[in-house]
C-alpha cells in the first residue's frame, strides 16, 4: 500500500496533468481555425516561453563523433592529458563529482555551486577538489583564462542561467578542452518547465566556437551532449 503522502500526490499531479492536457487540447482546437502552423504558434507562447533553439549545421559535428548509453560512458570516453585541470558547475550531492575524480583522475577539480552543505564528505575530503560557494558565473570569472582541461556544466537550467555559465566557461577552457553540458533539451519533462541548455549549446555551435564530439543517452531526455573548444 502506498503511503498517503504518495496518493495524494499522486493525485495532486494527475489532476494538473489531466487539466493541462485538456487545456492545450482545447487551445490547439481554437487556434487551428485561425492558422494551420498551430506548433508555430505554440513555440512563441508560454507554453515555450525559452527561446526557440537554432537548427544545428552538418559542419558542428566533429569526424568520428560517438552516441553513448549514458552520460557516464560518455565522461569515459574523453581523453585527457594527465593530471588535468577541471570544473563541475552545479554539484549538488556531489554524484558525477565522484565520477569526474574516478575517471579523469584531475589534479584539480573546481566544483561551483549556491551551496555544499549536501555534498557528500568523500568529495569535500577530496585533494584535488576546491569549493567555490556561490554564484557559479561570478566564481568561474575567477579562473584563469585558458586552464581548464574540461568542464561539466549543471547548474542554473534557464536560458539566462545556461548563457551566463556557459559564456564564463568557454574562455577558460583551453583550446582542445572538452565542455561537457548537461539536459541537453529545451523542455524539462519531469518538471514541466522549459530548459535553456539546447538553444545555448547550438547557438555556441552556430558560432563555430565548438564542435559535437559526442552525445550521451537519457531515456527522458536529458542528455548530454560533449563538446570540443576549436
Ligand atoms: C542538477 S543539480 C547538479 C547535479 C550534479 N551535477 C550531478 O549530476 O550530480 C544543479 C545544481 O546547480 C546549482 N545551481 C543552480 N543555480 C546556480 C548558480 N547560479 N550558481 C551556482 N550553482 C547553481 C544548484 O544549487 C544545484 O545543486
Amino acid at each position: 500500500m502506498p503511503n498517503d503522502w504518495e496518493a495524494e500526490a499522486r493525485a495532486e499531479v494527475d489532476r494538473i496533468c489531466d487539466e493541462f492536457r485538456r487545456g492545450i487540447a482545447a487551445a490547439r482546437r481554437s487556434i487551428a481555425q485561425h492558422t494551420s502552423d498551430i506548433d508555430g504558434f505554440l513555440q512563441t507562447t508560454k507554453l515555450f516561453d525559452g527561446p526557440r533553439p537554432e537548427m544545428v549545421r552538418a559542419d558542428a559535428f566533429a569526424e568520428g563523433a560517438r552516441v553513448f548509453a549514458s552520460r557516464n560512458e560518455l565522461l569515459r570516453s574523453v581523453r585527457l592529458p594527465a593530471a588535468p585541470t577541471v570544473c563541475e558547475i552545479g554539484v549538488w550531492k556531489g554524484s558525477f563529482s565522484k565520477a569526474i575524480l574516478r575517471d579523469l583522475a584531475p589534479a584539480r577539480l573546481h566544483l561551483f555551486d549556491l551551496r555544499f552543505d549536501l555534498l557528500d564528505p568523500d568529495v569535500r575530503a577530496h585533494g584535488a577538489v576546491v569549493l567555490h560557494e556561490g554564484d557559479s558565473a561570478e566564481g568561474i570569472a575567477t579562473l584563469a583564462d585558458d586552464s581548464l582541461d574540461f568542464a561539466y556544466v549543471d547548474g542554473d537550467h534557464t536560458y539566462q542561467g545556461v548563457r551566463r555559465d556557459l559564456q564564463g566557461v568557454l574562455p577558460k577552457v583551453k583550446r582542445g578542452g572538452f565542455i561537457q553540458v548537461n539536459d541537453y533539451t529545451p523542455w524539462s519533462v519531469l518538471s514541466g518547465f522549459p530548459y535553456g541548455v539546447m538553444a545555448n549549446v547550438n547557438e555556441i555551435l552556430g558560432r563555430g566556437l565548438v564542435k559535437v564530439v559526442g552525445f550521451g543517452w537519457h531515456p527522458y531526455g536529458y542528455h548530454d551532449v560533449l563538446l570540443r573548444k576549436g
